[in-house]
């Protein structure tokens, strides 16, 4: 019988949100409570291969070179599901993904997993999704890929449906020469996941007060973001971080995401403001902190960097395009 094969590659940037999407009102399908704005990140990227065959049995994932654990599989075959439903397409897929920043480095992001799975499967199954289509898809498998499939500078519209809640452009990747250094102090993966995370969000007693001054903050961002008017934009993105991470510190139960190494380059990064170094600090669920910069500042930032102690070692990031495809096949 003659084989069937459909295969397809794409490559996914990790971003890194301003303005963090934390907490969800429809957990099955990823629906946040409020509007998340985000950068690409060009060193950050995941490269990953779907290929329907028809001598397949089953679904198998590979990432970094290991199959993956039943709950990760779990995910990933959720989106191939519904690429299969939607192409009428019945085989079995491998899927084999890589990443180019180090592995088990704590950044592993979902967002360039889930947003590359998402256009490498649509792109096999014959599917022609639109970009909205695309982002609602990557969506279903995490909530921060939906904004990883625009180019650039993305806002994830909270919409009230699965329909409505997908993330859109606002600037394209060159409108500001903002650069995020990735300062990895913890290689760990994570205790508490940020699935777990957004779960306990509600339970913290500040979640409304939050959701309440969320509104006037992203206009407020955006306003310094289109002004290119640094230190505001660096302000507010150092104010969301902490935040975010309040709402973690003060769920039931409590999560503690810092360690030493976040705490030194905060106490840091405040310093080097205090002697005109303009550099600003932001985290995702995890230790690991992004210090955001005007790219005329990228070297006396790594300098200073060098100087502590708990800094394992930096990535540079640039804003970038959104997730492609490519030619280059991994298998
Ligand atoms: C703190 O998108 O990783 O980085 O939908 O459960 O996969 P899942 O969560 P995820 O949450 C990201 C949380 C955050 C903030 C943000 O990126 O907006």
């Amino acid at each position: 019988m003659k084989k069937i094969i459909y295969k397809a590659t794409a490559v996914s940037p990790a971003n890194i949100a301003f303005i963090k999407f934390w907490g969800k009102k429809d957990p099955e399908i990823n629906i946040p409570f409020n509007d998340s704005i985000s950068m690409n990140l060009s060193r950050c990227l995941t490269t990953t291969t779907v290929e329907f065959n028809s001598s397949y049995l089953l679904d198998r994932i590979v990432v970094g070179g290991k199959e993956v654990s039943e709950a990760k599989k779990e995910r990933v075959v959720k989106i191939l599901d519904q690429v299969r439903k939607r192409s009428n397409l019945k085989l079995k897929a491998k899927v084999i993904s890589k990443n180019n920043f180090p592995e088990g480095a704590g950044i592993a992001s979902s967002a360039s997993a889930f947003s590359a799975l998402a256009l490498a499967a649509s792109s096999t199954g014959k599917l022609s999704l639109s970009l909205k289509e695309l982002s609602i898809l990557s969506r279903h498998g995490s909530g921060s890929a939906c904004r990883s499939v625009v180019d650039g500078f993305a806002q994830w519209q909270v919409g009230d449906s699965d329909t409505t809640s997908y993330a859109v452009q606002i600037a394209a990747p060159d409108f500001w020469e903002l650069r995020d250094i990735v300062c990895v102090v913890s290689k760990e993966e994570k205790k508490v996941s940020s699935t777990e995370g957004h779960g306990l969000a509600t339970s913290s007693p500040y979640f409304k007060t939050r959701l309440k001054i969320l509104p006037e903050k992203i206009s407020k961002l955006k306003e310094a973001f289109f002004r290119k008017d640094f230190r505001t934009f660096g302000q507010i993105v150092e104010e969301e971080a902490v935040d975010l991470h309040m709402m973690a510190m003060t769920s039931s139960p409590p999560i503690f995401y810092w360690n030493e190494g976040t705490m030194e380059i905060i106490q840091a990064v405040q310093t080097w403001r205090e002697n005109g170094l303009l550099v600003y600090f932001t985290m995702d669920a995890g230790p690991n902190v992004h210090l955001i910069c005007l790219k005329k500042n990228v070297a006396q930032v790594s300098k200073e960097i060098k100087k502590s102690k708990n800094v394992l070692f930096t990535i540079i990031n640039k804003p970038c395009e959104g997730s492609c495809l490519s030619k280059e096949h991994l298998f």
